[in-house]
C-alpha cells in the first residue's frame, strides 16, 4: 500500500533526539520512518530542514464569554486557524463553568462552540468556579472519566475564584480520579487592597495594573498552593509563571521532591511592565494580562528557568480582544481604569516562532527542549502523549516543516487571529513554519492558510501520568483514606 504523503530528507528533532528520516504518512498517521522510503502519492522534500511534532499548546481562550460587556475577538474558527499558521496543532481552551451553572452543561456548551469551526485537534480544559457537592461527587468524576482529565481553578477574580477550602475539596477529587489541576496564583484580597489604594490616589493608566499585582501577590498565592496540592498528595501546574518570586516557590517546591510544575508564556519573556506605558499612556492596555509582565531582570530569571529545566510547558494563554474596540480593551472607554480592563493578550500564532528563533537560534535552549516545551510535555501533561507530541510510529501525522533562513519582523497584518494588535509587533524572527500539516494535511504552506472549519476532531484525554501523587504514604493521607 502507498502513503498517503512522504516527507522527505527531514532533520527531524522530538523531546528527545535529534535524526535524519523520511517520514511515511497514511490515513493522517506516521505509518514509517526510515531512508528511501518507497514513493508516496504525494511528496515533500524537507530539503534537510528542522521538522518538530507539531504545537501543542495547552493554554488558551477562545469564545469564552466574560461578564463584563466584552467578547473575546476569537471563536475556535479564526483561533484554530491563527494557531496552525503559527505551527500549533492541537490547542486546549478552557470551558468555563459560570457559577450556579452545571459542569456538564458547561461542557456541552463549549462543545457547540468548537464543533463545527475548529481546523485543528482540540480537547478541553474545564474551569471550576462552583463545586458544589454534585460537582465534587458526580460531575466531575463522570467528566473525568469521560476524557475531560485537566482544570484550572483561580484564587483570584471575584466570579471565579475559590475559597482555600474549596480549592483543597477540589484538589482531593483530582487526587482520587487521576485529573490534572492547573492553578492560577494570585492573591485576591492583596490585589484589591492594592487596588483601592492607587485609585483612591488617581492612578488609573495602565502601568498602575502592574502596581496594583506586584511579584509577592503571586509568591504568596503560589505559596499557598504548593502548600494544599502537598497536604492532599497530589501534583499540580501553576500556570503562567511571570517572575523571579514564583520561580523561586516551584524550585524551592521541586527541591523537596514534590510534583509541582510550571508554565510560562511568550509575555514573560518577551512584554516588560514598561510596555505598559506612561501615565498618561492608554495603549498600554494592550498588554494587560495577569500576572502582569515584570522588570526586563525577570525576562532573564524566566529563560533561566525555561533552560535549566524548571518550567515543562510553554504556552501562549491566548486571551483575544481587539483593542480600539467597545467591546475589546476599549469596553470602558479610550481612557479606561486598569482595573476596568480586560485582561488577557493574543499570541497562539507567535508562540512557537518566537521561542524558536530566540531561544532555539540563539543557543539558549536545545531543540529538543524545545520541542519538549511547546509540544511533548504539554500531551504528556494532558493525557493525550504518544497520539499528539511526538514523531512515532503510530503518533498523529501533526508535523511542522521548519524555515530557519527567514528574516521577518512580527506584523499583526501578517498574522491570522481576529485581534486588531499584537503584543510583539516589530519583534524580529529567524523562523517560521514553512508547512504545518495536520494529521497529515497541509493547513499551512507558502503562506497561505489551507485549512477549513470543521476539520478538527474533539481528542478525549487519558488521565495524564504527571498527574499521579508520588507519595504513595503521606504523612497527610492515609491509605485508608
Ligand atoms: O490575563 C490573562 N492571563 N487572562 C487570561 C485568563 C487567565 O487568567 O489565564
Ligand atoms: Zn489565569
Ligand atoms: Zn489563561
Ligand atoms: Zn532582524
Amino acid at each position: 500500500q502507498t502513503f498517503d504523503l512522504v516527507i522527505r530528507n527531514a532533520r527531524c528533532a522530538t523531546a528527545a533526539d535529534t535524526f535524519e528520516s523520511d517520514i511515511g504518512i497514511r490515513n493522517g498517521v506516521i505509518e514509517a520512518l526510515g531512508k528511501s522510503l518507497p514513493a508516496g502519492k504525494e511528496e515533500i522534500d524537507a530539503a534537510g530542514a528542522w521538522v518538530t511534532p507539531g504545537g501543542v499548546d495547552g493554554h488558551c481562550h477562545f469564545d469564552q464569554p466574560t461578564n463584563d460587556g466584552t467578547e473575546m475577538a476569537d471563536d475556535f474558527l479564526s483561533g484554530t486557524r491563527s494557531a496552525v499558521c503559527g505551527g500549533t496543532t492541537t490547542v486546549i481552551p478552557f470551558a468555563l463553568q459560570q457559577r450556579g451553572q452545571s459542569l456538564k452543561d458547561a461542557v456541552a456548551d463549549y462543545h457547540r462552540r468548537a464543533g463545527q469551526k475548529a481546523c485543528i485537534d482540540y480537547s478541553f480544559h474545564m474551569i471550576i468556579s462552583d463545586p458544589t457537592e454534585e460537582v465534587l461527587s458526580n460531575e466531575l468524576p463522570e467528566l473525568i472519566s469521560k476524557g475531560y482529565t485537566s482544570f484550572k481553578i483561580y484564587m483570584t477574580y471575584d466570579d471565579l475564584k475559590l475559597s482555600d477550602r474549596e480549592f483543597i475539596d477540589v484538589l482531593a477529587v483530582a487526587r482520587n480520579e487521576g485529573a490534572m489541576v492547573m492553578v492560577h496564583a494570585e492573591n485576591a484580597d492583596c490585589i484589591a487592597w492594592m487596588t483601592e489604594r492607587l485609585l483612591k490616589a488617581g492612578h488609573t493608566a495602565p502601568k498602575y495594573h502592574a502596581e496594583s499585582r506586584p511579584m509577592l501577590v503571586e509568591r504568596e498565592a503560589t505559596h499557598r498552593a504548593i502548600s494544599f496540592a502537598e497536604l492532599v498528595d497530589v501534583p499540580i501546574l501553576i500556570v503562567h509563571v511571570s517572575g523571579r518570586e514564583a520561580v523561586e516557590q516551584i524550585q524551592w517546591a521541586q527541591s523537596k521532591g514534590l510534583r509541582i510544575y510550571g508554565e510560562t508564556c511568550p509575555q514573560y519573556l518577551f512584554l516588560s511592565a514598561e510596555d505598559l506605558g506612561g501615565d498618561d499612556d492608554y495603549e498600554g492596555t494592550k498588554c494587560i494580562c495577569s500576572p502582569p509582565p515584570r522588570d526586563k531582570g525577570n525576562q532573564q530569571v524566566i529563560w533561566n528557568a525555561l533552560e535549566s529545566g524548571t518550567f515543562d510547558v510553554f504556552s501562549s494563554d491566548h486571551a483575544p480582544f481587539r483593542f480600539a474596540d467597545p467591546k475589546g480593551k476599549q469596553a470602558e472607554g479610550d481612557q479606561p481604569s486598569f482595573d476596568k480592563v480586560a485582561n488577557g493578550i493574543p499570541g497562539v500564532e507567535t508562540r512557537m516562532p518566537l521561542l524558536f528563533s530566540h531561544g532555539v537560534l540563539t543557543g539558549r535552549i536545545s531543540i529538543q527542549q524545545f520541542v519538549s516545551l511547546t509540544s511533548t510535555s504539554v500531551a504528556k501533561m494532558y493525557g493525550m502523549y504518544p497520539r499528539k507530541g511526538s514523531i512515532a510510529v503510530g503518533a498523529d501525522a501533526d508535523l511542522v516543516i521548519w524555515d530557519t533562513d527567514t528574516h521577518r519582523v512580527i506584523r499583526n497584518d501578517d498574522l491570522h487571529h481576529n485581534v486588531d494588535y499584537t503584543p510583539y509587533e516589530g519583534i524580529h524572527l529567524n523562523a517560521w513554519p514553512a508547512i504545518t500539516l495536520s494529521r497529515g494535511r497541509s493547513l499551512w504552506k507558502d503562506g497561505q492558510y489551507l485549512g477549513h472549519e470543521g476539520m478538527g476532531e474533539f481528542l478525549p484525554c487519558e488521565r495524564p501520568e504527571p498527574a499521579r501523587p508520588k507519595v504513595t504514604h503521606s504523612p497527610f493521607i492515609r491509605e485508608s483514606n
